[in-house]
């Protein structure tokens, strides 16, 4: 069996924009990072992952790199960083770092030489194009909305950017920039960090030849990433990447990769494979897109489609590669929200019940700041109030330009799935801006954190933050079972409740949790051995065959 530290850690993702502002300016830097690092170590867990921290101007707060080894100086300066490091080495985490290669910022040295002329070395280092009958090369679309071609006059030509304007992509055909990226890398590695987690990285192979994407027939508002996603020579790039660069060093990876299915990541991830260790799925999160709409949605997602989703990826993955876990991240509405019930009777119970449903599948699971205080969306009440420019970019297409959704619709819609809804900053206390800064945050606070902040639950031996904490001490205790364990879905079609198993060689878990705000009745005795014993659960009492409101527990039963 594959073991290692990375398949046993629990990872804390830091969104260092809107984590801990030290210096009044609205927005959250590397200090104040620093001052919570015992507050990361008290919940128990092994690694932060911070997003880009590197210098940009911000168009895609940070995803847009002008400079890979310089901090932006919003957030601090590289003694900050090392400062940061240092202080989290010392208490024993380690620090994995947002890797983003698949475009740069076009304010990066590269795309403006790049831009200046075809002859200029660095053109060939992003990807362009001819006009074709004076028109964009192709129909493709980019993920934040509109065409993926920009044109610059200087050079009479397209570039492309699957992502803003602002984002360039990089040719990675040519061998100059894989070696920029592998000498960046190393760099990185030689500051003693501890991982990457590689923003979309299954898109830098484009493909071989540039047609037009039939997929956006059928949906002009959707994005082209699906057609570029997992190219021709994606393998022969990452093999080139370990081999240069990861295999040197004891390091985490992890691959954002939309549109991946289990048996591509088994290309991606597998064991033997020499590539990454885990990717991000996006699968789960996919579930309550529109047909019409894509993200911009008021569906919810259904449990039996997620059941199986997830099953999906724990059975395809075991033994042969390995899960991430996660509900929430910096682009995904607040997991609560979302798949739980924010209702104030409901919010605890069911943020506790998407905890342990998650915590004890297979995989290392990823906790979002906010996400250990149970924080919730938020509903600003006007579009001006948001930040995310994949929010304003589609309020901007589909409201003012196409009118195909009215403002208040499409604000609920973005009520539910905006970005900025995990983006608000982490609720430290219920003074004023949640103790997030003593100026005027860059987004504002969620009004909720009166109620929700990290103060209130580090009073309360019953919050969602000791929940947490309990199932990652679960998990140091019981490593064969809960990281390593097998899996088994038990009840697929069950429509309402999430039971599943682990197995080990002489222990077995049983996980049960009601997705729902009724009170159900499952015979759950008839899946316990006598010997079981309740090893968590978010109900003070156990109601034994009687499921209550979001109620999630667990039972061990062990042969000894
Ligand atoms: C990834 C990031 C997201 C970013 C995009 C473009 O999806 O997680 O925040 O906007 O890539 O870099
Ligand atoms: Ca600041």
């Amino acid at each position: 069996m594959h073991k290692s530290w990375w398949q046993e850690a629990v990872v804390y993702q830091v969104y260092p924009r809107s984590f801990q502002d030290s210096n009044g300016d609205g927005i959250g830097d590397l200090q104040g990072i620093i001052q919570h690092l015992d507050y990361i170590k008290e919940l128990g867990v092994d690694v932060i992952w911070l997003n880009p921290i590197y210098k940009s101007p911000n168009a895609d707060n940070g995803y847009d790199i002008a400079d890979y080894q310089q901090i932006m100086p919003e957030f601090g300066t590289m003694a900050d960083f090392q400062q940061l490091l240092k202080a989290a080495h010392a208490r024993g985490l380690k620090m994995m770092m947002d890797l983003v290669v698949n475009h740069t910022s076009d304010e990066h040295p590269w795309f403006q030489a790049a831009k200046q002329s075809r002859t200029d070395p660095h053109h060939d280092w992003y990807i362009w194009r001819d006009p074709v009958d004076g028109h964009e090369p192709t129909n493709w679309r980019a993920d934040f909305g509109g065409s993926a071609w920009t044109y610059v006059p200087e050079v009479g030509q397209y570039y492309l950017h699957l992502f803003a304007v602002k984002q360039p992509d990089l040719n990675w055909t040519n061998p100059a920039v894989r070696k920029a990226v592998f000498d960046m890398m190393t760099w990185w590695c030689d500051q003693r960090i501890d991982g990457f987690r590689m923003d979309v990285i299954n898109l830098i192979s484009k493909p071989d030849v540039f047609a037009d994407d039939p997929h956006l027939l059928e949906q002009p508002n959707g994005n082209s990433l699906g057609l570029i996603a997992n190219g021709p020579h994606v393998h022969e790039y990452l093999r080139a990447m370990n081999k240069a660069v990861l295999s040197k060093h004891d390091l985490m990876t992890v691959g954002e990769a939309p549109g991946v299915t289990p048996a591509l990541a088994l290309q991606y991830t597998g064991f033997d494979r020499h590539e990454l260790e885990m990717v991000f799925q996006f699968k789960h999160v996919g579930l309550d897109n529109d047909p019409q709409f894509g993200k911009w949605s008021l569906k919810h997602p259904q449990l039996t489609d997620l059941k199986r989703v997830l099953s999906d990826w724990q059975t395809a993955l075991h033994g042969k590669a390995w899960n991430s876990l996660y509900w929430d991240n910096h682009d995904q509405a607040r997991a609560v929200s979302r798949f739980g019930d924010d209702r104030p009777a409901f919010r605890v119970h069911s943020a506790k019940m998407l905890a342990a449903t998650l915590h004890f599948l297979e995989g290392t699971p990823y906790i979002y700041q906010g996400e250990e205080l149970g924080m919730t969306n938020v509903a600003f009440p006007s579009i001006h109030d948001y930040r995310d420019l994949d929010t304003l970019n589609a309020w901007h297409e589909l409201v003012e330009q196409q009118h195909a959704l009215a403002p208040e619709d499409m604000l609920k819609r973005i009520h539910r799935r905006s970005r900025d809804n995990a983006r608000t900053p982490m609720q430290w206390s219920p003074a004023p801006q949640a103790g997030f800064t003593a100026g005027t945050p860059w987004l504002a606070v969620n009004p909720n954190y009166t109620d929700i902040n990290a103060t209130a639950a580090l009073a309360d031996s019953d919050s969602v933050f000791f929940f947490y904490q309990k199932l990652i001490r679960l998990r140091k205790q019981y490593p064969d079972l809960i990281v390593y364990g097998a899996y088994t879905l038990l009840d697929p079609d069950d429509p309402d409740v999430y039971m599943y198993q682990r197995h080990a060689a002489k222990q077995e878990l049983l996980v049960i949790s009601n997705f729902t705000d009724q009170t159900l009745t499952r015979d759950i005795a008839k899946q316990l051995s006598p010997s079981a014993k309740l090893l968590i659960s978010n109900y003070d009492d156990d109601a034994e065959n009687t499921l209550r409101p979001y109620e999630t527990k667990a039972y061990l039963t062990s042969e000894r």
